[in-house]
């Protein structure tokens, strides 16, 4: 398979130019073929460093609709692909870190992090259900964010659900995480892949 890990530099609050930079850079050249999947950053539609709760309501899409979903899940079906991408969900009145994962046919899985880091517990709820593990045409995958990799339970349950390979979308704070996953694959030999943003 082909993976493409889309890390680039997200805008703080500019979801109509997250989104056109993140499409701009997936968009394979003239006589290439598309990559299988496509991975993006932890909040990468919204950007990550909130100050006010109002900015992250002011940006929060619902898992099943908006124009983050129109837009990824639009390129997924063109391209006969499948892309994960984080972004900022709501639920109600309660708010997720959240990735989701959509194929040809739109919307697979949403996953809501579980580890909130830091300042996110001032803005998002922790998931409120088990990290996904979804069977593609080419293996299993299974979903975690960023600081989910401090928690070694968590690989190894994807693992022992039969995930081959991690798909983790990052903001990266800590030092550690690049070397914690290879342990992580190691520990539980599987691949994974981590696409942090840049800046
Ligand atoms: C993190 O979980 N974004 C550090």
């Amino acid at each position: 398979m082909k993976l493409a890990l889309i890390q680039l530099a997200p805008r703080l609050l500019d979801r109509a130019a997250n989104l056109e930079a993140a499409l701009g850079w997936m968009q394979p050249a003239a006589g290439q073929s598309p990559a299988d999947l496509y991975l993006l950053p932890e909040l990468f539609t919204s950007g990550y460093t909130f100050v006010r709760q109002e900015e992250v309501a002011g940006c929060a899409e619902a898992a099943g609709s908006g124009p983050s979903l129109d837009a990824l899940a639009g390129f997924a079906r063109r391209h006969h692909c499948h892309v994960v991408y984080g972004f900022p969900e709501r639920d109600g009145s309660k708010f997720y870190n959240s990735a989701n994962l959509v194929g040809p046919g739109g919307l697979i899985t949403t996953y809501r992090k579980l580890h909130l880091f830091g300042r996110e517990k001032l803005f998002f709820s922790p998931g409120d259900a088990a990290a996904p593990v979804v069977d593609l045409p080419w293996g299993k995958v299974g979903l975690m964010i960023c600081f989910d990799w401090y928690f070694p339970e968590l690989a190894r349950s994807l693992a022992l659900r039969g995930a081959e390979l991690l798909l983790q979308p990052a903001n990266l704070v800590l030092p550690h995480c690049p070397q914690a996953m290879i342990t992580r694959s190691l520990e539980n030999r599987i691949f994974s892949a981590t696409c942090d943003r840049v800046g």
